[in-house]
């Protein structure tokens, strides 16, 4: 069997040691020597697009936020599910991936971005939430292993009650957060709801094929007007 090559190495903010490897033509990023994210298996990505963007895909001109890069298949999906004149900010906390994306990671997605439609923003998407009110269609978060498994130890603000005010904040009525996630989480589902969002759970295949492991996108949708 080929051995781990490695392609690059990082730090998070919280010290944690982040790592680029390839094995032949599968790549892996890793934190703390965990996988974080590996280029055999995106299905639960994809999804994560076909069902948070439902809506968005059917709106003229719609704003999505896509958090993180990862390794932008996530990204890529947004971009062939939404419409041209779609704006797709995407928020990545690690300039190293940013790099890496540049580099040996771009050309597994179809480097998503050099599109157009695509605004990069290097750095935490807590900080991107809080400071746009009302902007977003609809929040794809992928930067955890789900809303109780963290990357980093500050993510876990981003599930809490501050946290999912503050997407409720950045969404337009009628706008949808969804949440990628390793695992379901019953008290996520109640705390969605209990922040006004009509909550839903979907199981997942983590591979495009059949079989295999599955994945959960939790989803908060919004009422378009009051009374909805
Ligand atoms: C599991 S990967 C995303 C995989 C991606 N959905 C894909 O399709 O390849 C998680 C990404 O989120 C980033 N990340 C973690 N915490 C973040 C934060 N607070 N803000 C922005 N990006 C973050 C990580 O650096 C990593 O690139």
């Amino acid at each position: 069997m080929l051995p781990w090559e490695l392609l690059g190495e990082a730090r998070t903010p919280d010290g944690a040691p982040m790592a680029l490897t390839r094995r032949g033509n599968e790549y892996m990023i890793l934190v703390d020597g965990k996988d974080l994210m590996s280029s055999r298996m995106f299905g639960s990505e994809e999804a994560l697009v076909t069902i948070g963007c439902e809506r968005a895909r059917t709106m003229a001109a719609p704003t999505v936020l896509v958090g993180g890069l990862g390794m932008g298949f996530t990204l890529r999906a947004a971009l062939r599910t939404l419409p041209a004149e779609a704006r797709i900010v995407c928020a990545e906390l690690m300039p190293a991936v940013v790099e890496w994306n540049h580099g040996p990671l771009g050309p597994l997605a179809g480097h998503p971005l050099r599109d157009p439609r695509v605004e990069l923003a290097v750095g935490d998407v807590g900080a991107l939430l809080r400071a746009s009110p009302g902007r977003f269609d609809a929040i794809l978060l992928d930067v955890d292993n789900g809303p109780s498994a963290f990357t980093l130890q500050s993510n876990a603000g981003l599930y809490g009650n501050a946290g999912l005010e503050m997407s409720r904040a950045a969404l337009r009525p009628g706008g949808v957060y969804a949440v990628w996630s390793a695992s379901d989480d019953r008290k996520f589902e109640h705390r969605l709801r209990h922040h006004g969002f009509r909550a839903v759970t979907h199981h997942v295949r983590a591979r495009l094929s059949k079989g295999g492991p599955r994945h959960t996108i939790f989803t908060g949708l919004l009422p378009v007007a009051h009374g909805d």
